[in-house]
């Protein structure tokens, strides 16, 4: 049997390219725009780095971890996001200045061992951004409206940004210990996985995957803000609403990463079963000092590109065309064309043609196939005559042009 890709691994194929590229190629616009330049960090890195900034208890560490001894006994993993290598990068090279906002966006392939259903692979890729050294609230309204930008300027609709506050340091013990009290009488009906995060990490407990809805009326992070979390919040909410930004407040919002303090949002489409959640992200002001660096605040998100590629329409986004086909007719011919189809590509015209010499009738049924603007046809009597035959194909108009200044003939009629 013939070996194929790994479960829940996808080929992206040349076919699904032109939504992929356009959708790299709106994000890189809105994110330079905002002041986001590229970064490229590696696929993977030790463990620890996963293990301390997205948290030991989280579902992503405990199981979906794709961890290897490399041959020097190291452990290490396959990213599962992105998050902790650009803050590890940022640590590493002092990227950071003071009074200076950090912008950095990244695209690429994430890998997590979940069951593979549609929308959810175990290599997908993320386009995300994070912005670093910003504690004003101002800094989240930033990346909201940048997020809700992306998403208008790709043409999704129905889709539902979600806000909540995870709140901070000062207030999470106290609302830790509230919902320890909530979930001590439900306990034994919880599965072994809650009962172990009741005692390590009980915030864990509400993002459980078994138990989740038996947690319907559990206490909220957002009624035990302290002061400042609530204010912070409040300046988000209102900063969106002034800039018409379209939000619902999601007090059950919670995240499968530990890091997060304070704002944190997801990108829901609405009605779509399990795997709904196109985007999302949020502050992590604890983050950088956690993994080693100096205290410095961020916030970010990630979209997961395969979700949003699937609501892209993609009528509009017609693969490349060749400009110009060359139909030589014979070997003679082809030798002929050698020099003019790479001299043609030299002048930036998308030339396609094959190398066959085959006969006209199957070479126009091949520019037919490519739906090139033109065709270029050199059979043996052209050759005497010193001529080719352009032909646009939409018009079908033809004429004849001279082979010694086929290049110039070409490029004054065909667009680049
Ligand atoms: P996340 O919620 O784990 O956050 O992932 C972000 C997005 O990646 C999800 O909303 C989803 O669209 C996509 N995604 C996640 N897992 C899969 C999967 N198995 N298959 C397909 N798509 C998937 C993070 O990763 C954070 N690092 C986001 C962030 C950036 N927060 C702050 N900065």
């Amino acid at each position: 049997m013939s070996i194929q890709a790994i479960k829940g691994v996808k080929d992206i194929l040349p076919a699904d390219m032109p939504a992929w590229q356009h959708l790299e190629k709106i994000a890189r616009e809105i994110f330079e725009n905002y002041g986001f330049s590229e970064i490229r960090v590696p696929v993977f890195e030790y463990t620890e780095l996963f293990a301390r900034s997205i948290g030991a208890s989280t579902d992503i560490v405990e199981k979906e971890m794709y961890t290897f001894d490399d041959r020097d006994g190291r452990k290490l993993t396959l990213r599962p996001e992105g998050t902790a290598g650009v803050v590890r990068a940022l640590i590493e090279h002092k990227l950071y200045a003071d009074n200076q906002l950090v912008k950095l966006y990244y695209m690429g392939p994430m890998f997590r061992h979940e069951r593979p259903q549609k929308g959810r692979y175990r290599q997908f890729h993320q386009v995300g951004v994070e912005s670093l050294g910003g504690t004003h609230p101002h800094v989240d309204i930033e990346i909201l409206v940048m997020l809700h930008r992306l998403f208008a300027r790709l043409g999704i609709t129905g889709l539902t940004l979600q806000v909540n506050s995870l709140g901070d340091a000062a207030c999470r013990d106290g609302y830790r210990d509230v919902l320890k009290r909530y979930l001590k009488a439900k306990l034994p009906d919880l599965c072994a996985d809650c009962q172990r995060r009741y005692e390590t990490n009980p915030l864990r407990v509400l993002d459980c995957k078994v138990d989740a809805e038996k947690f319907a009326d559990s206490p909220v992070m957002l009624d035990h803000l302290c002061g400042d979390c609530k204010d912070h919040f409040a300046v988000v909410e209102t900063g969106l609403k002034t800039l018409g930004i379209p939000f619902v407040v999601n007090p059950r919002l919670v995240r499968g990463l530990d890091y997060y303090t304070r704002t944190t949002f997801e990108l829901v489409m609405e009605h779509a079963g399990a795997q709904n959640t196109v985007a999302a992200g949020g502050r992590y002001d604890g983050l950088v000092k956690e993994i080693g660096g100096p205290a410095i605040p961020g916030i970010g998100f990630a979209l997961g590109v395969e979700r949003a590629v699937s609501l892209l329409n993609t009528e509009l986004l017609k693969p490349r065309r060749p400009q110009l086909y060359i139909a030589a007719l014979g070997n003679a011919a082809v030798g002929l064309m050698l020099p003019v189809v790479h001299a043609l590509r030299n002048e930036g015209i998308g030339v396609e043609t094959d190398y066959t010499g085959a006969s006209l009738k199957s070479q126009m049924k091949k520019a037919d196939k490519y739906e090139a603007a033109y065709t270029l046809i050199v059979g043996e009597q052209e050759m005497v005559s010193r001529t080719a035959v352009l032909r646009n194909m939409a018009t079908k108009e033809q004429i004849a042009v001279s082979l010694d200044r086929v290049v110039e003939e070409v490029r004054s009629r065909v667009k680049t």
